[in-house]
């Protein structure tokens, strides 16, 4: 069965003690929570990863950074490496992100790169892929959505978990989230294109996570989609009762 995934992008959002009391608050609702096959994962900024882990080794949290280097180790000033990610214990690690390919020029070859990396230190990647609003408007989003997932996933085996979000990019912070069939329809593709490449077996493990302007009266629907395996939640993940609204929503449907 595949596993269920909420996870909150925080993006550059919330001061030290602002993310303290939101871990202490949401583990705290997690204690109450029989949450089975949901995982909740938090995905702070980089500085925050040590309060989180710490948090997470006492209670049901798993946590994700948002972004790792291409490089193993070095002069690389201001980046994170997966080592370091590694040595803190974090389960996750977001790669591809749209904003990061559209503000930081993030390329395919980079999350191939950074994915390989994860995998060495034993962290799952989350590969974010995306089509914009222009592309869906001139009908090329299967062809986007396939070229991101060639660039991605050259070379890599499977051996290790890897999980995969469709997040498109005109979605993401809009307030305008894909309707269930329009995402379930890229899922189904994402889906079909995993099974063709790491065999049906493979492909029926892997988490495809929805993102984009996700909030407590749409996410049940998306959920109900059946290659729909969780959210990666913006806005939403940085109100707790909106947070924990979609942990409630996802726990109910397991
Ligand atoms: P949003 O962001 O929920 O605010 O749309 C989603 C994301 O960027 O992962």
């Amino acid at each position: 069965m595949r596993k269920k995934i909420i996870a909150g992008n925080w993006k550059m959002n919330k001061t030290f003690s602002e993310a303290q009391d939101f871990f202490l608050e949401i583990s705290e609702y997690l204690d109450t929570q029989n949450c089975n096959n949901t995982q909740v994962v938090i995905c702070p900024p980089s500085l925050y990863l040590e309060l989180a882990t710490d948090f997470a080794a006492e209670s049901n949290i798993y946590i994700g950074a948002q972004n790792v280097s291409y490089a193993q180790e070095g002069a690389h000033t201001g980046e994170i490496s997966a080592a370091m990610i590694s040595s803190l214990e974090c389960d996750y690690c977001i790669i591809g992100h749209s904003e990061r390919r559209k503000l930081y020029s993030e390329t395919d070859e980079f999350v191939n790169k950074k994915i390989l990396l994860l995998q060495e230190n034993g962290i799952t990647p989350i590969v974010c892929i995306g089509e914009t609003l222009e592309e869906r408007e001139i009908g090329i989003i299967k062809d986007v959505i396939v070229n991101q997932l060639e660039g991605a996933f050259q070379n890599i085996t499977l051996d290790s978990d890897i999980v995969l979000a469709y997040e498109p990019v005109w979605a993401i912070g809009t307030g305008k989230s894909a309707t269930p069939q329009q995402a379930q329809e890229i899922h189904s593709l994402i889906r079909s294109w995993l099974i063709e490449h790491y065999g049906q077996e493979k492909a029926d493990e892997i988490s495809i996570l929805y993102g984009g302007s996700i909030k407590p009266d749409n996410f049940k629907e998306l959920l109900l989609q059946p290659d729909i395996d969780g959210g990666l939640i913006g806005g939403a993940s940085l109100n707790i009762e909106q947070f924990k609204q979609l942990i409630s929503i996802a726990v109910e449907l397991n």
